[in-house]
C-alpha cells in the first residue's frame, strides 16, 4: 500500500494547524515536515516548537526530515515535540551510524536521505540499522521543483540492492517533484512512501490530489 505523506512546507504557514487537520480529514496518511537550516539548504523553515504547536491537530504520523546541519543537536528535541519518525541526510552526518542511533534510542524508527548527487554506496555500511531510506528527487530546500528523471534508475537500484540484501520490507520514500505524473513512475521503480508538497497544498480538493497519487 502506497503512503502518502503531504509535506507542509507548501501549506499556509498563516494556518499550519487547520491545513495539517485539512490534509489528515482528506486521506494523507503521514505529514511530512521539513525541517531547514539556511545552511544545509538555503531556506529556513521551523524547528521544534512549530512541530509542538501542531502536534495536537492530527494523530497522522510526523515523518520529521532534518535538512539541517549536526542534526544530532536537535534530535532530542524534535523527538520531545512530538516527531514519530526521522530522516537525517548522509551529507551532514560524518557519524552517521551514531546518529541514528540517537534515533533509535529514542525509540523511532531512522531513516536516511540522500540528495540527487550522492550515490546509493552511501548507504552500505548503514542501510541494515534503518526503517527507510529517502531518495531526494529534487535538490532539497524548496517546494515546487521539477522532478528530476534519473532518480528513477537510482530508486530502482535502491529496491535491488534491498531485495539484494533481504531488506525487502524496508520504505523507500522520495520526496521533490511527486505529483500524479510522477507517482505512477516513482512507485512503479520501488517507492512506497511519496512526498508530496505543492501536489497537494496548492490544491483546493485535497482529498482529489492525494488520491491522484495512489
Ligand atoms: C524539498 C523538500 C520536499 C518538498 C517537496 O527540499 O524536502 O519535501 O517540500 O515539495 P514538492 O512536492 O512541491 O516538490
Ligand atoms: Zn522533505
Amino acid at each position: 500500500m502506497t503512503i502518502i505523506a503531504p509535506s507542509i512546507l507548501s501549506a499556509n504557514f498563516a494556518a499550519l494547524g487547520e491545513d495539517v487537520k485539512d490534509v489528515d480529514q482528506a486521506g494523507a496518511d503521514w505529514i511530512h515536515i521539513d525541517v531547514m537550516d539556511g545552511h544545509y539548504v538555503p531556506n529556513l523553515t521551523f524547528g521544534p516548537l512549530v512541530v509542538g504547536a501542531i502536534r495536537p491537530y492530527t494523530k497522522l504520523t510526523f515523518d520529521v526530515h532534518l535538512m539541517i546541519e549536526r542534526p544530532e543537536n536537535l534530535i532530542p528535541a524534535f523527538v520531545e515535540a512530538g516527531a514519530d519518525r526521522i530522516t537525517v541526510h548522509a551529507e551532514t552526518c560524518p557519524h552517521l551510524h551514531r546518529v541514528v542511533g540517537m534515533i533509535k534510542e529514542a525509540g523511532l524508527p531512522a531513516g536516511v536521505a540522500l540528495n540527487p548527487s550522492t550515490p546509493l554506496s552511501a548507504l552500505d555500511c548503514i542501510v541494515d540499522e534503518l526503517d527507510m531510506v529517502l531518495l531526494m528527487t529534487v535538490n532539497p530546500g524548496f517546494g515546487g521543483q521539477k522532478f528530476i528523471t534519473q532518480s528513477l534508475a537510482k530508486l530502482k537500484a535502491l529496491r535491488a540492492m534491498l531485495d539484494t540484501r533481504g531488506l525487502n520490507g524496508m520504505n523507500i520514500q522520495v520526496d521533490g517533484g511527486i505529483n500524479a505524473v510522477t507517482a505512477p513512475l516513482v512507485r512503479e521503480a520501488g517507492a512506497n512512501v511519496l512526498v508530496a508538497g505543492s501536489a497537494v497544498f496548492t490544491e483546493q480538493d485535497r482529498r482529489a490530489a492525494i488520491a491522484s497519487l495512489r
